[in-house]
């Protein structure tokens, strides 16, 4: 159906402007001051910014991991995501050793097939590199649009892949045109480390973190960029959360390597003293890489500021206190790694970036949509709001004051790692492709309704070295 959105501010990564929009076909088909269409829906957005849909480059839903299963799946997590104003996830499709990448692709469809209520796509993981996987990759990009690989470089004897798998992983991606993402630790470090913890009888969720320090961090980051300059390709690193991470981003950068760095809400408000909560509450606190000292946290919001690291994803992989945190107790080394984060990663970045004057209005659509479009072959489908892009749409009220709660988010986990926390700002209405997936703060939408992307190679819409400094 026609709709037109009036009254609204539209904020783009570029511009700030007053005017309405029209949307036909689940697409924008004008942009405009007082447009009128003939049987159109009128939506009133005064007082509202209207963004772009929020696009989140990094999800785990329905994942098994840690001898369970994420309590998200492409449902409860979808819906999640829309209440918190993203329109667009991409989520990590494991695979394994020796097993065709097709068949886990499949299994990956499936599990998204009938539930999503938003549009989705797949990076695909690479635990080694073989003659079969060379082979079936040009495919994984050309008939499935996948155009982005991720190397875990800890959790090892899980997902840990060696230095010659990330290093020919990197080779491929830079001819077959995409981006490798990294998980930067050094595994075996950790390994070693998390064994002498418990062996010196040290089992509570803190020595997660104590035997995670900054340094392996800094170290694989750095190994992850070296080996990226040897074979001349492209490297995303998720999830960084620490100075000696982004140091080793920026001084890559500064060489003109083709590196990119992302965080995550939680890394920008919470820190260690989290996984010291008593009655093993730290459990809920437990993901890798870990909670930082506090101090991080301003390298990171000024690391965002100045362009050093560009995107933030959710790392959304969610397990309920009860049942699942808990298989943890007395043993940290078996505490499910991840936290609920997929629905508060956009209003965690308005409230403390842009209200708190840490980032600007565009600075922050390109951090949380944007950037991740253009970086991950979706641009400028997705990601602007411009004349031909999906209508993927939020109607944020920038004043709402309200506080972050497990009582009323839609995830389907029994905690929210912001409980308590005040946040200004909140999606009123959410659009995909046109329709309705949130309207005035109730879901409208409907399972099955998220379609599968096919991205684009990496570099198709990528923006040129000197046009990245933001307009501030
Ligand atoms: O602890 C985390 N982050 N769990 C999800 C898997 C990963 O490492 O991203
Ligand atoms: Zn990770
Ligand atoms: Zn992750």
């Amino acid at each position: 159906m026609t709709k037109i959105i009036k009254n609204g501010t539209i904020v783009t990564a570029t511009d700030t402007y007053e005017a309405d929009l029209l949307i036909k076909d689940g697409k924008i088909a004008m942009i405009g001051q007082h447009l009128e269409e003939k049987g159109a829906e009128v939506i009133d957005a005064k007082g509202c910014y209207v963004f772009p849909g929020g696009i989140d480059p990094h999800t785990h839903l329905d994942m098994p991991f840690g001898g369970t299963v994420t309590k998200d799946d492409f449902e409860s997590g979808t819906i999640a995501a829309a209440f918190g104003g993203t329109t667009t996830i991409i989520d990590f499709c494991l695979t394994n050793k020796g097993e065709p990448l097709k068949k886990a692709i499949e299994t990956w469809h499936n599990k998204a097939k009938g539930k999503a209520v938003i549009d989705y796509g797949f990076h695909l993981m690479i635990s080694e590199i073989t003659d079969d996987v060379l082979e079936e990759l040009p495919k994984v990009i050309a008939e499935e649009g996948i155009t982005s690989f991720k190397v875990f470089m800890a959790y090892k004897n899980v997902f840990q892949a060696d230095d010659g798998t990330l290093y020919r992983t990197l080779v491929a991606a830079k001819e077959l045109g995409a981006l490798v993402m990294v998980h930067a630790e050094n595994g075996d470090v950790i390994d070693y480390l998390t064994k002498k913890a418990l062996a010196e009888g040290n089992t509570e969720p803190i020595y997660h973190a104590l035997t995670r320090p900054p340094e392996v961090e800094g170290e694989a980051t750095g190994r992850a960029c070296q080996l990226t300059e040897l074979a001349g390709s492209q490297l995303y690193v998720v999830h960084v959360t620490c100075a000696q991470a982004v140091e080793k981003i920026a001084q890559a950068r500064n060489k003109g390597l083709d590196v990119w760095g992302e965080t995550c809400p939680q890394y920008l408000v919470l820190d260690q003293s989290y996984l010291e909560k008593p009655d093993f509450e730290g459990a809920k606190y437990v993901w890798s890489p870990p909670l930082r000292e506090k101090w991080h946290q301003e390298v990171l919001w000024n690391a965002l500021k100045n362009g050093q690291l560009q995107t933030l994803g959710s790392d959304q992989c969610s397990f309920d206190f009860k049942g699942q945190k808990e298989l943890g107790r007395g043993d940290f080394t078996k505490i499910p790694n991840g936290g609920p984060m997929i629905e508060d990663r956009v209003s965690i970045l308005f409230s403390e970036g842009v209200k708190k004057g840490r980032i600007t209005l565009n600075q922050f659509v390109d951090i949380m949509s944007t950037r991740i479009a253009k970086l991950f072959g979706l641009f400028p489908k997705k990601g602007t709001i411009a004349v031909g892009s999906d209508a993927d749409l939020v109607i944020f009220d920038p004043d709402i004051e309200r506080v972050i709660s497990a009582e009323t988010h839609h995830m389907a986990v029994d905690y929210n790692a912001f409980e308590g926390m005040k946040v200004t700002g909140e999606p009123v209405s959410v659009l995909c492709r046109g329709e309705f997936v949130v309207r005035d703060k109730q879901f409208v939408g409907k399972p099955g309704y998220g379609q599968y992307l096919k991205r684009a190679k990496y570099g198709t819409s990528k923006i040129s070295k000197q046009n990245e400094k933001l307009t501030i």
